[in-house]
């Protein structure tokens, strides 16, 4: 059976990958990309399948509701993979409205559309909508403490977790009310390729290969859970099609790491891989810089749901992840070079002082 798939966010980091796997694994589906193209969509991500006709591209905003009606009707959209939003802590810290705008606005708009089409279409049993969302919902960590799991208790602590969790609870209210086939999941930290270069992995990445400082926020002790993004494309195709409506599912890497222990990993890395690195020992970029406000101290996710059901983990370990990523960063400076633009520098500028030289 042919899909009539919309990825939302499609320019984006996650999406733009799941448009790439989707493209790769599922010929026969039709593919749809809305994206607003915000500060974090680049075009470049996904051109060469723009171009080969492979994908149709719509320029907009989840948030306009003709426009979303229109290409849900025009599309003959069946399934939906719903990834665009705001989606970087520090910016929700620095200017909320954006992420209530999109993350929870958009997000509203986006199901009321789609159960208006699907209930036009007589409520189809086998289309899906999928919305994605992240383990930030769940709060913060001690060291001691079991890794979130479907059945934790919402307890958002940013702006843009908080607009997160709104989102989460739109998708499954639709859901219980009104019979709409949607699904959840919720992911720990993604890296690999098309990963703008606000997000620590990144930014440490091309800093070095700049010669800039590389700014740790506290003490560098705060942990997050990595998963490759193939492998979190794997796990919501996993979802999309075998998913049970009604359901959530948890993702994550099993891979716990602490910030400066990542950092560190990465300048081994790249020591190792890059060439003519502009300083050396990388370590010497290390700069340790005001916290992030409410900073959350551990993420992990307990993924044996998802396992379990629809047989699903992770392959990439995170020592593999990192090298591959590193690799893709060097081979690729023409993607991100022109992301080096003079609002960038503003951001940097903003968001680090002047510590970054940016
Ligand atoms: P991203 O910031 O890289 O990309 C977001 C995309 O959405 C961009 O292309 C942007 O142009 C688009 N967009 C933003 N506002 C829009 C709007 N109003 N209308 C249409 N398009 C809009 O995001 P990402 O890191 O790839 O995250 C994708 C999704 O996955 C988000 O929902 C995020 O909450 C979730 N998630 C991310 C991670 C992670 O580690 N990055 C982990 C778990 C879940
Ligand atoms: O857990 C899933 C979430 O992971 C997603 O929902 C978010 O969209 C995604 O951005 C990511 O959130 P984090 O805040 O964990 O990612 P970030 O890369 O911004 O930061 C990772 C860790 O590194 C975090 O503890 C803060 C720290 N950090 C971050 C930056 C940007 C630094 O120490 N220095 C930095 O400059």
């Amino acid at each position: 059976m042919t899909r009539h798939l919309l990825i939302t966010g499609g320019a984006g980091f996650i999406a733009g990958n799941l448009v790439h796997h989707w493209a790769a694994t599922h010929p026969q589906d039709r593919l749809v990309v809305l994206d607003a193209l915000t500060y974090a969509g680049n075009l470049a991500t996904i051109g060469p399948l723009i171009d080969a006709g492979r994908v149709q591209f719509v320029h907009g905003d989840i948030g306009d509701a003709s426009l979303v009606t229109e290409v849900l009707q025009a599309q003959a959209i069946s399934h939906v993979a719903h990834l665009a939003a705001e989606s970087h802590v520090d910016r929700s810290i620095s200017g909320p409205g954006a992420f209530l705008r999109t993350n929870v606005g958009g997000t509203f708009t986006l199901l009321e559309a789609f159960r208006v089409h699907w209930l036009a279409k007589g409520s189809p049993e086998h289309w899906r909508f999928l919305h994605v969302s992240t383990d930030e919902v769940f709060g913060s960590l001690e060291p001691q403490d079991p890794p979130f799991s479907e059945s934790t208790a919402y307890s958002p602590r940013s702006p843009y977790a908080a607009s997160k969790a709104a989102s989460d609870h739109l998708a499954r209210a639709w859901q219980h009310t009104y019979g709409l086939p949607v699904l959840v999941s919720n992911c720990s930290n993604n890296y690999g390729p098309y990963h703008f270069p606000e997000k620590l992995i990144p930014l440490t990445l091309i800093n070095i290969l700049l010669g800039r400082p590389i700014p740790v926020y506290g003490d560098g002790s705060n942990v997050r859970d990595w998963l490759y993004v193939h492998d979190h494309c794997r796990a919501l195709e996993r979802v999309l099609l075998a998913g049970e409506p009604g359901s959530t599912y948890c993702i994550g890497g099993n891979n716990e790491v602490a910030n400066l222990d990542l950092v560190s990993l990465l300048c081994d890395l790249m020591e190792e891989l890059a060439p003519d690195l502009p300083v050396r020992p990388c370590r010497e970029l290390i700069r340790f810089v005001a916290d992030r406000p409410g900073h959350d101290r551990r993420y992990a996710i307990d993924a044996s749901h998802i396992r379990r059901t629809l047989g699903w983990e992770p392959q990439v370990t995170v020592q593999e992840g990192l090298r591959r990523t590193v690799q893709w960063y060097l081979a690729n400076r023409g993607w991100w070079e022109p992301l080096l633009s003079p609002e960038y520098s503003g951001y940097l500028e903003a968001q680090y002082g002047a510590s970054l030289g940016a």
